[in-house]
């Protein structure tokens, strides 16, 4: 049997179905081009017939899509076809997907017919769609809970007809990984035909096996794995295409499969689509999650520093990500913090240990997350955590006008000294009160990221705004949290002011000690 797995994206059609608002087609473009670059075999760009607006992505998808072949979704309704086929036509080549319900229950609550009307309107609309294409798909909708003597005939027609790929979707995530198994080996022992055609499953995740079924179909023969990036989809969601490739990946050894996917590039594009299609990725999502790599029990992050393999199945970088995380929390051992250090570049020599562990465990417990430049200030200058903070806000106050300027005025206490500024901008609130606040300190610094959460419900929310700031070539975090989301913004950078001014009191005492130790 046939060694490769061919990767079916879905996540302009099934996916793009899900979400609360629908794409734009530079969006769609911008998918389905990250898609591309990933090394997926087949593209679902869309259900052409199901409005304009995806009739035109899919026209313009077709024109730019090269090394991917792209598909479109098709009812067995002869003007779904031929407006598939349309959208389509400046591709070189491309697949129809068609798709009509054979489980008894859909036949008769939803399609009210009978078996033998539905494998007439199955053959009918394949021989409609052979006439723009060889490449034509078929998905016998809901066939987990399909009778399997009826999927074994409607199977074995739809290949004599010209099939070249079986789709047997398990619609409503309702199968477990044994029985998909058996269905899948089914087809194989009872379709005479079989060999004529590639088999592919189709998984939802509402039971949450979407993954473990769509493995299972593999095992059993399956060679075409349909899915979505970060699983998205219909209700619980598709099979999450990166954890499929990377289990096909990290367990060669047992699936003796492989597909044509550009591991390196999944975590960018997994980015990508999260972003585009607003869903956040859950930070233990497996693969791409932001834990996904970050070890956090000492114990572990100690294993890990001895040998990566012992906490990790898979390279991070396998994936494309750099930076892998050991996160300095309350639960981190000594092993973690000495390696924070030496990786900021100092020996051990350099500080006291004992004194600056228990200085972290402090401020650990008080802050949850530590970073580097926090256990700097901690090893280099004597900062009580409870002591005040060297910048506090007396006072702001903010006036935008819609597309328009917007005016921010601060009152900042710094140390002892109380200092006013304002500033104006067409960038929005925030920016104008971050000027206002820079024009007081100086500091050269970068705004990389500004994130926004509701905390909380209805009008009790609290707004909680995190940003990272590049100073001098270092990353800083800041976290404000407030009714306001203006003040929450100001208390983040102030946050972020605080940390600067404390890393350059560090610096500071380095450089004396160092002109002592002349
Ligand atoms: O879940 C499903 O059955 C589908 C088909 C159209 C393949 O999305
Ligand atoms: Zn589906």
């Amino acid at each position: 049997m046939n060694s490769q797995v061919i990767i079916f994206d879905t996540t302009l059609r099934d996916g793009e179905q899900a979400l609360q608002a629908s794409l734009s087609v530079k969006q769609k473009l911008q998918i389905a081009l990250s898609l591309e670059n990933t090394g997926i075999d087949i593209i679902e760009v869309g259900f052409p017939i199901s409005s304009p607006g995806d009739f035109k992505s899919v026209h313009e998808i077709s024109k730019i899509v090269k090394q991917s072949k792209i598909c479109s979704l098709a009812r067995c309704v002869n003007k779904d076809i031929d407006v598939a086929a349309e959208a389509m036509s400046l591709s070189k080549s491309f697949r129809i997907h068609i798709f009509l319900a054979t489980s008894t229950l859909h036949m008769e609550s939803k399609l009210n017919k009978n078996f033998n009307e539905i494998i007439d309107m199955a053959v009918s609309s394949v021989k409609r769609a052979l006439r723009y294409t060889d490449d034509i798909e078929f998905s016998c909708e809901d066939a987990s809970r399909t009778d399997m003597d009826n999927l074994c005939k409607i199977v074995e027609k739809l290949i004599k007809t010209g099939v070249k790929t079986i789709n047997i979707p398990d619609t409503v995530g309702y199968t477990i990984p044994n029985e998909l198994s058996l269905i899948i080996k089914n087809l194989f022992q009872r379709v005479p035909n079989i060999d004529k055609s590639i088999i592919s499953v189709h998984c939802h995740n509402d039971l949450g096996m979407a993954v473990g079924n769509s493995i299972a179909a593999i095992q059993a023969g399956a060679r075409q794995i349909e899915g979505t990036m970060n699983g998205i989809g219909e209700r619980a969601g598709n099979t999450a295409l990166e954890e499929i490739i990377m289990a096909i990946k990290v367990r060669k050894d047992i699936l003796k499969v492989s597909t044509n996917i550009k591991h390196k590039e999944i975590y960018r594009t997994s980015k990508i689509i999260s972003q585009i299609c607003n869903m956040p990725i859950p930070p233990n999502k497996a693969i791409v999650g932001s834990n996904a790599f970050a070890h956090s029990s000492g114990i572990h992050q100690d294993g890990v520093l001895k040998n990566r393999k012992n906490y990790e199945i898979m390279d991070p970088s396998s994936i494309g990500l750099k930076e892998v995380k050991l996160n300095l929390t309350s639960r981190s051992g000594r092993a973690a913090v000495k390696h924070y250090m030496t990786e900021m570049g100092y020996k051990e020599t350099d500080y006291n240990m004992d004194e600056l562990y228990t200085a972290f465990l402090k401020l650990a417990d008080k802050k949850g997350q530590v970073f580097d430049y926090d256990l700097e200030a901690l090893a280099f200058v004597n900062t009580q955590q409870d002591e005040l903070e060297y910048f506090s806000l007396s006072f702001f106050s903010v006036q935008s006008i819609s597309n328009g300027l917007s005016t921010a005025s601060v009152k900042l206490l710094c140390g002892k000294d109380v200092f006013i500024e304002s500033a104006t901008t067409s960038n929005g609130p925030v920016d104008a009160i971050y000027q206002a606040l820079n024009r007081i300190t100086h500091f050269p610094i970068i705004l990389q990221k500004y994130q926004l959460i509701a905390k909380g419900k209805g009008k009790d929310a609290l707004g909680q705004v995190n940003i990272l700031v590049e100073y001098k070539k270092r990353k800083f975090h800041g976290v404000g949290l407030a009714t306001d989301i203006i003040e929450s913004s100001v208390q983040a950078m102030i946050n972020v002011l605080n940390t600067i001014w404390k890393v350059n009191q560090v610096n500071k005492k380095l450089k004396n000690l160092k002109k002592i130790n002349k």
